[in-house]
Order: C-alpha cells, then structure tokens, then sequence
C-alpha cells in the first residue's frame, strides 16, 4: 500500500473493519482469492473463505524476483567468538525448500503435526517454513521447557515427527537438549526425530542427522495450496486449568494480521531490518521473528543466547553491529538493563533504531521512561503491545506518527479491531472503570480458530462469560479518550518475565509429590520480572525444612522447565477454601502483599486466614 493511503483512508478502516482486512489480505500473495471475507457462526468465524495460499510462498518466492540477494535472515550466535550469518532470501527459499523435501521423504503429509523443539538458530525459521511449505501444521516447543512439558505437547499433537539441536549456547554454556529429548519422545507417536548439529555432538543411532539428510534433497519443493482456514501451526498456551491448550491458527487471516501489524505497528520497509528478542518458542517469536517481517520482505535478526553474555552491553552490541532499525522486547529486559546495564549503553551507538516495542507484561513508568530516554533517546515512538497467544498478532497499541504514547497505556484497538471493556454482566463500563477486556465481532483474522482437539475448552475458555464476545481473562479500563490501560490477567494465568504460566500446571507439579497434601501458587510483585510464583503447601507426611523445600521447587522446574522457579514456599496446616471447595488465592495474595481482606464469611475454615497471617 502506499504511503500515506492509510491516513486517507482511515474512515473505512474504522468503521468497516472486513473492507479493512480485505484489503490488506490484498496485500499477499493469493493463488486464489476469497469469494467470502469473514464468516460467522459463534464461536467459529472464518477469514478469506474460498481464497487459498501458501504462507512459506509469501515469506519466500515472492521477493525472489526483486529480492533475492538480500538478506532475509541475520543469526547472531551466542559465542562471541563465532560470526554473525546472513542468510539471503535465495539461500533461505532453498533451505526451506530442501527441508521440505526432506519432511516429504519422511511421509509426512498435509495436516501432520510436526513438533519443534529448536533454540534461536536459522534452522527454527526454517522448519517452521518448511512444514508450512507443504501445509504441515508446526507445533514449536520453546527449548527451554523441560522433557515432560515437550512429551505432553508432542502427546496431545499426535506428532508423528519431532524437528529438535544436540543443544545451544546460554550464558557462554552448553545446553545439552538430547538427553531431555531421548525421554521426551518415549510413549509418544514419535518415530522420526530430526536433529540440528549445532554443538556437533554424535547424532544418537536411530536419530536422523539434519546436515547428513539435507543434503540430498532438491532445492525446490512445489508448495503445496492451502485454504486460508486451513491451519498454519498451532502453539500450546497456559491456562486455568493444569494442561496447556493447543492454539490453532489459520493461514490466510493470521498471515494477514501478522504481515500487517509488522507494517504499521512498526513502520516496518523492506530495507529494514527487525529485531524481536522473544524465543520463537512463544507467539511473539512467531509473529514476529518469522511471519510478520518475512512475509513483508524485511530482514529479520535472531540472537541464539542471553542478554548478559558476555556482559549486559551485549543487546546494544548487537543493535550497533547489525544497524537494527525495529527493537522489540519485553518490560522484563528493560528493568534487568535499567538495573544491571545503564553502564554499558555508552559505548554502544544505538542511531539506527527507530522504533521500540514492548510486549508480555504491563509496562511500568520506570521502564518506559528508561526505555523511551536511554535507548529512545527521548524521540523515538515506543510502542506498547497489547496481545496475546490467542489473538496471534498485536491487537491494542498506539501506532507510530499517530501516537498517542502514554507510559502504562498500550493505546487503542488497531484499526479493524473492536475492543470493549465490560462489567461482569457483559454490558460496557464507564470510562476509567476497571472491567473484562473482550473483543467483538467481527473477530480480527489473526484470532485463533479453535483448540487443537479440544472443542469444549474452546468454547468454555473463551466464549462462556460473556455471550457472543471473546473473553481476554485481562482487565483493564478505558481513559476518555479511548486508550486502553490494561491492569493484568483476572484468571489464574501468571507472567513471569513477560513468559506465560499456569498456576494449575505448577500446583499439579507440587500435588504429584508424595508429601504434599495440596498446594496453592499465587504470584507476587517482582522488582525485575514482574510477577513471580509463590507456593503454600500442606503437607501430607514429612516436615517442613529446607530440604524439602529444595526438592519441592526442583519438582516444579523439572515438570515445566526453569522460568517457572517458586521464589518461596510457605509451609501452612490448612488452605483458605470457599463451601464448594475452591482455594481462595486471592486471599492468599492479599496476604503476601499486606492488602487488606475484605471478607472471610464465604470460607469454610476463616480461622486459617489468621493463623496463616501469623506463620507468614
Ligand atoms: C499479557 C504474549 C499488558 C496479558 C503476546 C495477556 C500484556 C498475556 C501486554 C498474553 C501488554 C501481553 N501490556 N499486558 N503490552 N502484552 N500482556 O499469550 O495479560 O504469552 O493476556 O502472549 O500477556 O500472553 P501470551
């Protein structure tokens, strides 16, 4: 689109949000276009009906023509001793394409789910585009969640392939990703694990050896058409309850929300290049560390370890060298700089950015400022993004030249997006009053299409509070003016370091342990990290001690993997519990945190408020 049109047009953009989309859909490639396009019959609704693409095709061969050399990919390895790698879109097409054939070799077909379990190196990308080249749904398991976390993933997909690396570099440390893998795969569907060299250990017999196998395929695989409610990938998410769900996403309207909040969002050209810091293993990874600016034919850059190594100058470093034009990261990495890093932002010459991005987690004040000062210096747009897994794309946010940009306000709905803030009855609240944030019809393209397997879960997650509207489980409140403050997760999902967690699934982890009775896990402030689990327990057997403790927050890692560390487990006699059974957490919170309570009368057993109280 040109520049500019989207000013003079905002009138149709706003009010007629399907000409909206349509009109950006026009934007990609389409082998056939649409004859319908939005669909609707709550809770389903579909995007683009009768039209047919394949997203890898407009990641890749569509920029061959007047992009080929360019680079598509920039990989940043940990090591500091190793060389950044630049990929061009030529070299990156034949890299998918190859890996294309070589999943066709191993059988598999349209509408397999291939699991992958890769760190930030090229080779995500390319699976991910890979399956997608021949409408295999990819299902990516972020690496650094443990074996159980992947095996249960791996389960619930039924896949059959498994795309995974002898391991990476973090913190200037080798992380082995076999040995979790090995145990992974027992009791699944499993038969084919693929595996990435990146620290050239021995592929293990009977596992396929990635570079070995490459080899041999063509450098062109015929993409395989799909139709744009055929599903892309699906992404396993936390929620209330213990088992995360699989998020499914469509082709067409996800490829179209991603390719064009990339656009606007971040006044993203193709001669630009995007850093977003986020692990692929999430939806922000994604959307945009592989759809979103590939899809636009921008350059994409991808670091494979951690911020502090070897010192925390090394993000400003990388910006510096590569000339990243679109930072976009999470409030966690800005309060961990503002804390550890100021020092190191001198040396570093940051001019080439012009946009920030934040996203995961509520920004606070101190970091916006930080981030819009320090590293914005005091004139770049900040952009504040609202979204989840769920919504597959940035949903609320002010744009860049449009503004307005409010420290801890993320902005309004992005155009053709209807967001509402309601009261527990579904009806609108008054502006500045807290409320559930819901989204209503038409539902944007990038939203998910469904739960993989699971139709109930869809339907009673998502659509059972409220009739006909999309509930977000986020509260937040409107100012007078339409921007939208967000006030955090009302259900008992945690974010811990802008990384999404059930308490259900940590509480599971503890309750499997043979001396615990019950636990209860409730989130408190953190300084850095937002928010971080906390645990009451009850013992069944056993003392409390230390050592128990010790065991009891290794149990938790070990089920979900390290970023859900228990930062302190209270041992108690009882849990605060309503007549019908429910752990009053809330209670529990108030507790931790010196917050008033307002009632005990609808608990069973008041008189361990106090006694809690007291231990604490
Ligand atoms: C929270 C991440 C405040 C929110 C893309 C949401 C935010 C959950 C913001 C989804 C933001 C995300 N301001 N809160 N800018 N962005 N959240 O699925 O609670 O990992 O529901 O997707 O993160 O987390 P998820």
């Amino acid at each position: 689109m040109k520049e500019g049109a989207w000013i003079s047009s905002k009138k149709v953009y706003f009010q007629e949000p399907i000409k909206f989309w349509e009109e950006q859909a026009k934007e990609l490639d389409w082998d056939t276009m649409w004859k319908l396009p939005y669909k609707e019959k709550l809770p389903y609704f579909k995007w683009f009906v009768g039209g047919k693409l394949n997203a890898s095709m407009n990641c890749l061969d569509r920029h061959l023509e007047t992009r080929l050399n360019k680079t598509a990919l920039i990989w940043v390895p940990e090591p500091t001793k190793e060389k950044p790698i630049k990929i061009t879109y030529k070299e990156l097409h034949e890299k998918v394409n190859k890996f294309a054939n070589l999943l066709k070799r191993l059988k598999v077909k349209k509408g397999d789910v291939v699991s992958i379990y890769l760190p930030m190196i090229p080779e995500v990308i390319i699976s991910m585009l890979a399956c997608s080249r021949i409408g295999a749904i990819h299902s990516v398991v972020f690496s650094a969640f443990s074996e159980e976390a992947l095996q249960s993933r791996m389960k619930d997909g039924k896949s059959k392939v498994l795309i995974t690396a002898d391991g990476y570099f973090r913190k200037g440390k080798k992380v082995d990703l076999l040995k979790k893998v090995k145990k992974a795969v027992k009791g699944t569907k499993v038969k084919k694990v693929i595996v990435v060299p990146r620290l050239e250990k021995k592929v293990p017999k009977g596992f396929i050896n990635y570079t070995k196998e490459i080899r041999k395929e063509k450098s062109f695989c015929k993409p395989k058409i799909m139709k744009s409610e055929d599903t892309l990938f699906i992404l396993y998410t936390s929620g209330t309850t213990g088992k995360p769900k699989g998020v499914m996403r469509d082709t067409g309207g996800y490829l179209t929300q991603a390719s064009t909040t990339s656009k606007f969002n971040f006044n993203l050209h193709e001669n630009d290049i995007m850093w977003c810091t986020a692990d692929v293993g999430w939806i922000t990874g994604h959307t945009y560390s592989c759809y979103g600016p590939l899809s636009l034919g921008a350059t994409l850059l991808i670091y494979e370890g951690s911020p502090d190594f070897p010192n925390f100058g090394r993000w400003w470093k990388i910006i510096q060298e590569n000339k990243v034009n679109v930072f976009y990261t999470a409030p966690t990495a800005i309060r961990l700089f503002m804390k550890f890093g100021e020092k190191y932002l001198k040396k570093y010459n940051l001019n080439s950015l012009k946009i920030l991005g934040t996203v995961g987690e509520p920004i606070d004040e101190d970091a916006w400022n930080w981030y819009f000062k320090k590293i914005g210096k005091s004139k770049l747009p900040l952009i504040d993004t609202w979204w989840q897994t769920e919504t597959g794309a940035n949903v609320i946010n002010s744009l860049p030249g449009v503004g307005p940009f409010i420290p801890s306000y993320a902005g309004k709905p992005f155009p053709g997006i209807k967001m509402a803030i309601v009261n527990g009855k579904g009806n609108k609240v008054r502006v500045g009053k807290p409320g559930h944030l819901v989204q209503l019809s038409p539902f944007a393209p990038g939203m998910l299409q469904g739960v993989f397997r699971n139709k109930k879960r869809y339907k009673e997650t998502y659509w059972s509070k409220f009739k006909n509207k999309y509930d977000t489980s986020d509260g937040a409140f409107m100012d007078k003016d339409g921007n939208i403050r967000l006030t955090g997760r009302i259900d008992d999902v945690i974010k811990v370091a802008g990384h999404r967690l059930s308490t259900a699934e940590m509480e599971n982890a503890l309750d499997d342990d043979d001396c615990v009775n019950e636990a209860a896990i409730v989130s408190v402030p953190d300084k850095i990290r937002g928010e971080v689990p906390v645990a009451f327990v009850v013992l069944e057997k056993g003392k409390p001690s230390d050592v128990l403790k010790k065991k009891l927050v290794n149990d938790v890692r070990v089920r979900i993997g390290p970023i859900a560390s228990l930062k302190e487990i209270y041992f108690v006699d009882d849990l605060p519990k309503t007549r019908s059974g429910k752990i009053m957490r809330r209670i529990l919170k108030s507790l931790l945190i010196g917050e008033k309570i307002k009632s005990t009368t609808t608990l069973v057993n008041p008189e361990c408020v106090k006694k809690i109280e007291d231990g604490l």
